[in-house]
């Protein structure tokens, strides 16, 4: 079934404001490389679309495998300049405070289209993800992992995983 047979709900509309967004922005390469990231969040049924719209599943410190691969992907890519476990450094913002403010769609738009600002005489840059498909493709992971961090629901360090049974 296609996402757009039913009425959008939230999630659904967030996504098209997102894509309206970098169509104006950007060229056809980011909208293809966007499609996975819409595809596989508007399934229904998908934790994003549940009640409460939390985009992770974490409990006692163990979450599951998309929040788990935005540790992972966090740590590989983002970590060098927004610090360990998202609490920032001197190259860039804490993102465990930045995502309390964020939309999922304002998130998605400075990781694709970067930003630069002028602090204090220096200047500061955001570089642009978009043509990075490891970034690209799991951009709902890294935000997952974000936001449960932000939330206080997964604490500092490497999470136990939620899918492995342990004996
Ligand atoms: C080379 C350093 C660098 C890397 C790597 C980097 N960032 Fe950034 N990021 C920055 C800087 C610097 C800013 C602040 C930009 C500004 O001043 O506008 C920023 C800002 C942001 C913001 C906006 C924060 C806010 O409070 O508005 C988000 C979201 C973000 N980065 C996400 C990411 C993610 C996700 C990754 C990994 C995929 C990443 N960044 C990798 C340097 C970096």
């Amino acid at each position: 079934m296609s996402w757009g047979e039913t009425a959008p709900g939230p999630v659904e509309r967030e996504n098209l404001n997102v894509i309206r967004r970098l169509c104006t922005v950007r060229g056809t390469v980011r909208l293809a490389l966007l499609a996975g990231v819409v595809v596989s969040l508007s399934v229904p049924g998908t934790a994003l679309g549940a009640e409460e719209e939390k985009p992770y599943t974490a409990v006692d410190g163990k979450v599951d495998k998309g929040t788990y691969n935005g540790y992972r992907r966090y740590h590989n890519t983002c970590h060098v300049c927004h610090g360990p476990d998202g609490l920032g450094s001197s190259f860039g913002p804490a993102l465990v405070e930045s995502v309390k403010q964020m939309t999922y769609g304002e998130f998605a738009e400075v990781v694709v289209n970067g930003r630069r600002s002028t602090v204090g005489g220096k200047e500061s840059v955001m570089p642009a993800f978009a043509e990075n498909r490891d970034v690209m493709y799991y951009l709902e992971d890294f935000w997952a992992y974000l936001k449960a961090r932000a939330d206080g629901a997964l604490g500092r360090g490497r999470p136990g995983k939620l899918w492995v049974k342990e004996n």
